[in-house]
């Protein structure tokens, strides 16, 4: 084996090792065709990946979506990149918002700028539960 085999060999081993853990990670299904939207993002609340999700305040980000739970059954989804420079926002249960670290901005749970840079509120997106699969239409 020479050594452009060896760095071919290694790049390809990379790639799979890069791409498998993603896949693995992936604990959600994105249905299409005739009924999914073909852009629902559906979530089993079965899978430990999702469990912060049964309890209240508890919140995922997956696929660039932040989901929380803010309780009695309800769920809230939005998307996690910051309007300012697309940082991902996170969610403080205690203040019941969506602060971003990177530079301060401040989100509402619906949305709005609290606080700047940001000057542009997060998408919000509806969220339907059915079981134990939330189901968020983009
Ligand atoms: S990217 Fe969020 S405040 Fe700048």
């Amino acid at each position: 084996m020479n050594r452009r085999e060896v760095i071919r060999k290694v790049a390809m081993g990379g790639t799979t090792l890069v791409v498998l853990p993603a896949m693995l990670a992936s604990c959600e299904k994105e249905p299409d065709g005739p009924g999914g939207g073909g852009n629902d993002l559906t979530i089993d609340l079965g899978l430990p990946a999702n469990a912060a999700l049964n309890n209240t305040g508890g919140f995922i980000v997956t696929n660039n979506i932040i989901v929380i739970n803010t309780g009695s059954g309800n769920y809230t989804a939005l998307s996690a990149v910051c309007t300012h420079a697309g940082c991902t926002v996170s969610y403080s249960a205690a203040a019941n918002n969506l602060p971003c670290a990177c530079h301060g901005s401040l989100f509402a749970i619906g949305g709005a700028v609290i606080n700047g840079p940001a000057t542009s509120p997060l998408a919000v997106y509806p969220v339907s539960k059915s079981g134990s699969i939330l189901t968020i239409t983009r």
